[in-house]
């Protein structure tokens, strides 16, 4: 098992499987990728778990953080946001934060990352968006 950094093409195929089977690919192809940075956690030749960083200042965003479903359950989401949280650290981000499926709030929280106030709903999906500082913020 390891994680890499991966360009952005090889982040859609699993954004597909998993996470909106019924689009088209063209739908999880965000114009911010290239600007981002992605990650990859994989077995041998065969990658399992991705996730997208988008930095912006202080902050950044994770988006599109999923796990192939044959591979899921078995800690490998937990080691790539362990990674990814590192990385951001590297990075310079102090407060990092996602918008998270309502029903995974409780896996974030594991990590740390607390629910703010900002919900709503999407393609009949609940959103929070749960943050997490890194580094305290700034103060002058
Ligand atoms: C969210 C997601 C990326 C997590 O990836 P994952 O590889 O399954 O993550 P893990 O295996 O580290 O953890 C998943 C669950 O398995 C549990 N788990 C981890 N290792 C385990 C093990 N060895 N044995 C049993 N359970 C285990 C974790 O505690 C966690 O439980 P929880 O969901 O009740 O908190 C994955 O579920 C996914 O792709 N979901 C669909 C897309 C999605 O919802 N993305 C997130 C949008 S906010």
């Amino acid at each position: 098992m390891k994680i890499t950094a991966i360009p952005p093409e090889l982040t859609w195929d699993i954004r597909h499987r998993v996470m909106w089977p019924h689009k088209s690919i063209d739908y999880v192809k965000l114009p911010e990728d290239d600007s981002g940075l992605h990650y990859g956690l994989w077995d041998e030749e065969l990658l399992l778990s991705i996730v997208s960083l988008f930095p912006e200042g202080d902050d950044a965003q994770f988006r599109k953080f999923a796990t192939l479903h044959e591979a899921q359950g078995q800690g490998y989401g937990s080691k790539l946001l362990e990674h990814l949280f590192t990385e951001a650290v590297k990075q310079g981000v102090r407060r990092i934060w996602c918008n998270a499926r309502a029903s995974k709030a409780g896996f974030y929280r594991k990590f740390g990352m607390t629910e703010t106030e900002v919900r709503f709903e999407k393609d009949g999906e609940r959103y929070v968006m749960m943050e997490k500082w890194l580094q305290p913020p700034q103060t002058e």
